[in-house]
């Protein structure tokens, strides 16, 4: 499939980040099973523990908008390499795709990678006995 839309978006959503503390600034667009997209940015906070990732952001999106099949996450920054989601937006990301393409990209290099190679033995949920 061609994902290379969603690193376009993802570089849009960039423009509309809120990193006045680290000025770091991410913009992430995602597909779900349908071929609807959905994007976010990080929202940094004064707190430093309250910022919200551009990734995590991007799912919020997704399910407000009723929908809960990732098929494919694009990353944008402008990094060397370019920013792979942290750990917390990882297990996030598994919360809604037993596999996923993660698209890294900067303006310059865009890199793939799996959802699943990413966060090996991810944590899940189980009932206690
Ligand atoms: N950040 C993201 O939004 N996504 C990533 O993949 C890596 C880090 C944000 C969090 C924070 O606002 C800033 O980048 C620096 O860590």
């Amino acid at each position: 499939m061609d994902y290379s839309g969603l690193v376009e978006l993802a570089a849009k959503a960039r423009e509309h980040a809120y990193a006045p503390y680290s000025k770091f600034r991410v913009g992430a667009a995602l597909m779900v099973d349908s071929g609807n997209v959905y994007s976010g940015c990080n929202v940094e906070n004064a707190t430093y523990g309250a910022t919200i990732c551009a990734e995590r952001a991007a799912v919020c999106a997704m399910v407000a908008s009723g929908e809960r099949k990732l098929v494919a996450i694009a990353v944008f920054s402008v990094a060397i390499p370019p920013a792979t989601p942290c750990g917390i937006c990882r297990q996030v990301l598994a919360e809604f795709a037993e596999d996923a393409v993660v698209i890294v990209a900067t303006p310059s290099v865009q890199t793939e990678f799996s959802l699943a190679k990413l966060l090996p033995e991810r944590f899940a949920f189980k009932d206690v006995p």
